[in-house]
């Protein structure tokens, strides 16, 4: 038996965090697409190509040496032999994420990328303890994996989910971290609002609003669903 498990969710919604931490209880692989879309950005950037030019960016993301880390105790992220772990997190990357993200020939590719990963962890336990994965990023429930086992949209008021991201970076979240936060994240999501249906959840994809809950409670909420 296998268990594939789809997560959506906005910035800053925790999905990353929560995410990881039910496959590690699972005993499951886990994939950030985010990561992938963000690996994309840094290689086209470190690759000097202009982010506009469509149809160089996807050349370029069709022969990346992506090594997509499913350990969700070490989720490394590789390019070329490079660790870009921490360099994909940098504000250059987010702010420069969505025109990667939009093009739909990069989706295509991370796409397939993506579905192949999930195919190989449901048909072999090589790595984990069971067969299977968790899958989290903005349209893994509707495009990448609607048939997945367990399909959830996490989602946070948007005061919770800028508190949060203003913790992640800038290490507070007081009035002057929120409004500096602010900016980005809601540019991001309007950047990004022609590839994410992340804000409706689609048939059968159950909703959790975390806005009220800690990082525990969430993770037992997704664990729920998941043991029904
Ligand atoms: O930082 P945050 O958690 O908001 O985002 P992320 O999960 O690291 O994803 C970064 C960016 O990748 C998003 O802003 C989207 O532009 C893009 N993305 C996407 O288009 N589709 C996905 N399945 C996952 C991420």
């Amino acid at each position: 038996r296998s268990v594939v498990v789809a997560i959506d969710g906005p910035s800053g919604s925790g999905k990353s965090t929560v995410s990881r931490r039910v496959a590690e209880r699972l005993g499951l692989a886990y994939l950030d697409t985010g990561a992938m879309y963000r690996a994309a950005t840094w290689w086209a950037l470190h690759r000097g190509v202009d982010l506009t030019d469509t149809g160089a960016v996807a050349a370029l993301v069709r022969d990346m040496p992506l090594v997509m880390g499913v350990d969700p105790r070490e989720p490394g992220v590789h390019v070329d032999g490079q660790d870009i772990g921490e360099a994909i997190r940098e504000t250059a990357i987010s702010a420069a994420v969505s025109a990667v993200a939009t093009n739909l020939e990069v989706r295509a590719e991370l796409g397939r990328r993506q579905r192949a990963e999930i195919a190989a962890q449901e048909a072999s336990s090589a790595f984990s303890q069971g067969r299977g994965i968790v899958a989290e990023g903005r349209d893994i429930t509707t495009v990448i994996a609607p048939d997945a086992d367990v399909r959830l949209l996490l989602t946070a008021s948007e005061q919770a989910r800028l508190a949060r991201r203003a913790r992640e970076v800038h290490g507070s979240d007081d009035a002057a971290a929120v409004e500096a936060t602010r900016d980005q994240v809601v540019r991001r999501d309007a950047d990004d609002s022609t590839v994410s249906q992340f804000l409706v959840a689609a048939d059968g994809v159950v909703t959790i609003d975390s806005s009220d809950l800690d990082l525990e409670q969430t993770v037992q909420a997704v664990l729920d669903v998941v043991a029904r």
